[in-house]
């Protein structure tokens, strides 16, 4: 087995911060996925445009962009004006104000749903859409696959990452909790197929569509580096969801305003009944939404089915939404998607110059790298059988040359409209020397 190198310590005043943030926050990160060791993990001093800076004053450019939301680039300028137009007025009112009917309603011109609610997070707008699969068909059970990710809930947070071995046969996985915590119980809530075999998702659906609330899924594997679905998969999904009267959920909480300006559905030209969105959303504002057909969204109501939050909706956020939008309408996404060509090309290009065995797959605003002698990666179990140790001794090599995507191989490359083009030869010239220093 290949020796695993590891390289990249984080600066003196990373480390010491570290030190600290433990004294009151467990591992010293508010997120687990934030946590990379004690040598490793660093404290951001500030972001701007396409960049980010360590304490220790480091300099990167950032396709990490937060695990995706800054789709416009970090503190974009006509975003933070809205949001300081919007801190005058004050916050928090738990009351509807004119930003969140502006903000629904360019959802709904970009995307073509017919209603929206706002949340504000990902986790929480999939939670309440299970609920509304659920209330809406009478019927509990959750369909979800393999190495998809929909947040912190206890009712998905299952298989999402599992062990292999340890998670049985694909043709019948067995249910793995992310960790503890989770009630088993839960688990009896949920089915479980890998993504893009049509035979094992008809088999699970014919044998229990009864008990099937909705099937939940990423349109293209946004936590899974990027696998896209095969040709005709999407729309065979729809069709099965029609034909046994199940809730389609879209998750589109990665794909959402980035892969294109009406997301997955309009990329992909399949709708699902229910949408989530989030982090493209309010670029790095929390904010999150659920939308959908009027004839689900349009039974949301006092008791009918449950929805709400005092802070759903706040002024700050939906104004940093209201202005998100405006951009992405106004075509930031061209520049998006001009320079993710660039980079996914500059990538393969020296995998294959290099004689390095990956892929890069996925659409140009957020692609995945997967090293792998596959010729093609269609499930998580495809990407679990790939050298994503070597992948992470690469990325740790870029973070030494001042370029960040995630270390993750899981997390593809995300790419913001302040990225340029000397951005892009300077990651893929570091990436180069990286798979150069790091496989021969
Ligand atoms: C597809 C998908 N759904 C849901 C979530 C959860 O979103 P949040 O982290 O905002 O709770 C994520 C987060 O990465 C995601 O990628």
């Amino acid at each position: 087995m290949k020796e695993v190198i590891k390289t990249m310590k984080s600066g003196k005043k990373s480390q010491e911060l570290l030190k600290r943030a433990q004294q009151a926050i467990p591992l010293g990160v508010n997120s687990n996925f934030r946590y990379w060791g004690d040598d490793k993990t660093l404290i951001l001093k500030k972001g701007q445009g396409a960049y980010v800076w360590d304490q220790d004053d480091k300099k990167y450019i950032d396709y990490r962009l937060g695990f995706g939301p800054t789709v416009l680039g970090h503190a974009y300028p006509t975003v933070i004006e809205r949001v300081k137009e919007a801190l005058e007025i004050g916050n928090t009112f738990a009351m509807t104000n004119e930003y969140e009917i502006s903000a629904a309603e360019k959802i709904k011109k970009l995307t073509g749903v017919d209603l929206v609610r706002f949340a504000n997070s990902g986790t929480e707008a999939t939670m309440h859409a299970i609920r509304i699969a659920r209330a809406y068909t009478g019927r509990d059970k959750v369909l979800k696959f393999e190495g998809h990710y929909h947040g912190f809930q206890d009712y998905t947070l299952w298989n999402c990452q599992p062990p292999i071995p340890g998670a049985g046969y694909r043709r019948s996985p067995v249910l793995i909790p992310q960790g503890s915590g989770i009630p088993q119980v839960i688990g009896q809530l949920l089915y479980s197929v890998p993504f893009n075999d049509e035979e094992l998702l008809e088999k699970k659906v014919k044998e229990s569509w009864g008990d099937i609330a909705c099937i939940l899924m990423e349109p293209l594997m946004g936590n899974t580096a990027s696998i896209m679905p095969k040709k005709g998969y999407l729309e065979f999904v729809r069709r099965l969801c029609d034909q046994y009267g199940i809730v389609l959920i879209m998750d589109e909480v990665k794909t959402g305003f980035r892969i294109a300006k009406g997301g997955a559905q309009e990329y992909f030209k399949v709708r699902g009944d229910l949408v989530t969105y989030a982090k493209a959303l309010g670029n790095g504002f929390p904010i999150a939404a659920i939308a959908g057909k009027k004839e689900i969204m349009g039974e949301i109501g006092w008791q009918k089915i449950p929805h709400g939050g005092t802070y759903c909706a706040n002024v700050v956020a939906v104004a940093a939404a209201d202005a998100t939008l405006d951009a992405i309408a106004g075509g930031a996404l061209e520049k998006v998607d001009a320079h993710g060509k660039i980079l996914a090309e500059g990538i393969e290009n020296a995998l294959k110059e290099r004689g390095v065995p990956g892929i890069v797959q996925g659409p140009p605003s957020m692609p995945g790298v997967v090293f792998t002698e596959r010729e093609e990666v269609h499930e998580y179990r495809d990407w679990a059988d790939s050298d994503h140790d070597t992948y992470e001794d690469v990325i740790l090599k870029l973070f030494e040359k001042g370029v960040m995507p995630d270390k993750d191989s899981r997390e593809p490359w995300f790419v913001s409209a302040s990225h340029t083009d000397s951005d892009a030869d300077v990651a893929i010239g570091a990436f180069d020397e990286a798979i150069k220093e790091v496989c021969g």
